[in-house]
C-alpha cells in the first residue's frame, strides 16, 4: 500500500538534514518493497513567510489532513523572522490542529558515541521522554494590558485539562508498561506552582492506581534536571508537562552526546489527523550552510514515522545502520559533533548504504 508523505524542509539545517532523511528512507523503501510517496512543500519556512506574510497558505490543513504521516526539518530564522511568529504559525499549529498530543522522543546513548558524563556507557542511558504537546504551558491564553506604560503587564496561562492530562499520562503508562523495567517518572513542580502541577500530581497517583506493576516516582523539575546528569541511568520512561518535557529532551539527548542525533515523534494515537516527525533540534543558525549538520536526528525521526506506520522491522534496520555507522566510527564519515571530519551527506550517506543492507 503505498503511504503518502509531506515533506517540509523548513529553515538553516533542515534543508540540510532533509535530504538524508529522504535517502534513507528510500533505501529502507528499496530493501523493504514499500511505496512511500513523497510530497514536497515550501511552506513552514521562513522564506515562505518572507514571501507571503505568513508561514502556512490559508488552506494548510486541507493540504495536508488526508497525508499518512508529515516529515519535518527544523523551523525557525529569528534574524529574518521573530520565533514566536515562526513557530506559532507552523510547528505549533501542526501540533494543535492535528492534535499531536504525544511528543515522544527517545534519549539512548549509542555505541561509539562519548558521552559528556564521565564513566557512561551504552545502556546507562536509555529512556524515553514523553512530553505532553498540545496544552500546559504552550497556551494562547493571555494577554497585555497597560502597553508601553509603566504599569505594563504580561500574562500567559498554564491550561491543564483533565483529558489532556489523563491521555498523555496513559500514554506513558502503556509505554512503561512495554519496557522491561517497568519504571515511570513524572516532571513535576508542585511545590512551587500550586494550581497545575500539584492537580498533574494528583492524576498521576489516579492514573498509577490502574497500573500496580509500573514502578512510579516523580521530582520536581529542578532536581530531575540535575538526576539527568547526576543518574542518568535511573530513568526508563519520564512524563512531563509541554515545557517540562520540552527541556528535558535536549537535556537527555545532550547527555548521549550530541543533540544532533536526537528523533522525536508528534503523534496523534488515534490516527484522525497525521502524525508528524522530527528531529528535536531547530535550524541551528550557527552551522547551517556549511553542510555539517549532524543528519541522524532526521533519519531517526524517519525511522520512527515507519514504525508508525506499521514497518516496524523496516524502521528497526534504521536504527541498527544508525548504530552500526555510529560503532564503525569512521571519522571521514561522522560529523564534526560526534567527533568526525565528515558532512551531512557522507554520514547520510554511510547510513542508508548499511541500511540497503
Ligand atoms: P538548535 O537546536 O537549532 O541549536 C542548538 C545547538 O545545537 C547549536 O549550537 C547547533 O549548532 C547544535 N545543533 C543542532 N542541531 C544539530 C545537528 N543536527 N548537528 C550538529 N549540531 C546541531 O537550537 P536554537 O539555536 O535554540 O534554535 C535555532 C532556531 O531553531 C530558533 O529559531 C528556534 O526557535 C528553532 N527551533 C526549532 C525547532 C523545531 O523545528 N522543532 C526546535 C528547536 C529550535
Ligand atoms: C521543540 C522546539 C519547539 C518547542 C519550539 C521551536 C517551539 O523547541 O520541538 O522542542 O518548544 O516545542
Ligand atoms: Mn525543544
Amino acid at each position: 500500500m503505498s503511504q503518502r508523505i509531506a515533506v517540509i524542509a523548513g529553515d538553516g539545517i533542515g534543508n540540510e538534514v532533509m535530504p538524508e532523511g529522504v535517502r534513507a528512507l528510500d533505501a529502507a523503501a528499496k530493501r523493504f518493497n514499500l511505496d512511500l510517496d513523497f510530497h514536497t512543500f515550501d511552506f513552514g519556512s521562513c522564506d515562505y513567510y518572507l514571501e507571503h506574510g505568513q508561514m502556512l497558505p490559508d488552506d494548510w490543513f486541507e493540504q495536508l489532513k488526508d497525508f499518512d504521516a508529515l516529515f519535518y526539518g527544523a523551523v525557525g530564522w529569528p534574524a529574518t523572522v521573530p520565533d514566536h511568529i515562526s513557530l506559532w504559525g507552523s510547528l505549533l499549529q501542526f501540533r494543535r490542529q492535528f492534535d499531536q498530543y504525544i511528543n515522544l522522543r527517545p534519549c539512548k546513548l549509542m555505541p561509539g558515541i562519548k558521552s559528556p558524563l564521565a564513566g557512561r556507557a551504552p545502556g546507562d542511558i536509555d529512556f524515553y521522554v514523553v512530553r505532553e504537546n498540545t496544552e500546559g504551558e504552550y497556551s494562547s491564553v493571555g494577554g497585555k494590558m497597560f502597553e508601553g506604560t509603566e504599569r505594563e503587564v504580561v500574562m500567559q496561562e498554564t491550561v491543564m485539562t483533565r483529558t489532556g492530562v489523563d491521555r498523555v499520562l496513559k500514554y506513558a503508562f502503556d509505554l512503561a508498561q512495554t519496557r522491561p523495567r517497568k519504571k515511570l517518572t513524572s516532571a513535576t513542580k508542585s511545590n512551587g506552582i500550586s494550581i497545575t502541577m500539584p492537580y498533574w500530581d494528583e492524576r498521576v497517583a489516579k492514573m498509577a492506581k490502574s497500573y500496580p506493576e509500573i514502578a512510579v516516582d516523580k521530582f520536581h523539575i529542578d532536581i530531575l534536571t540535575a538526576n539527568f546528569v547526576l543518574h542518568p541511568d535511573w530513568f526508563d520512561v519520564v512524563v512531563g508537562s509541554n515545557l517540562f518535557g520540552d527541556i528535558l529532551s535536549d537535556l537527555g539527548p545532550a547527555c548521549t552526546g550530541t543533540i544532533g542525533i536526537a528523533p522525536s515523534a508528534n503523534i496523534n494515537p488515534e490516527g484522525n489527523f497525521p502524525s508528524l516527525f522530527e528531529p528535536v533540534h531547530g535550524s541551528a543558525p550557527d552551522i547551517a550552510g556549511k553542510g555539517i549538520a549532524n543528519p541522524i536526528g532526521q533519519i531517526w525521526s524517519g525511522a520512527m514515522m515507519l514504525e508508525h506506520l506499521g514497518y516496524k522491522a523496516a524502521g528497526d534496520a534504521m536504527v541498527t545502520a544508525i548504530e552500526e555507522v555510529l560503532s564503525a566510527g569512521d571519522s571521514q564519515a561522522l560529523t564534526p559533533d560526534v567527533g568526525g571530519q565528515g558532512t551531512t551527506e557522507s554520514l547520510g550517506k554511510a547510513i542508508a548504504e548499511r541500511i540497503a543492507g
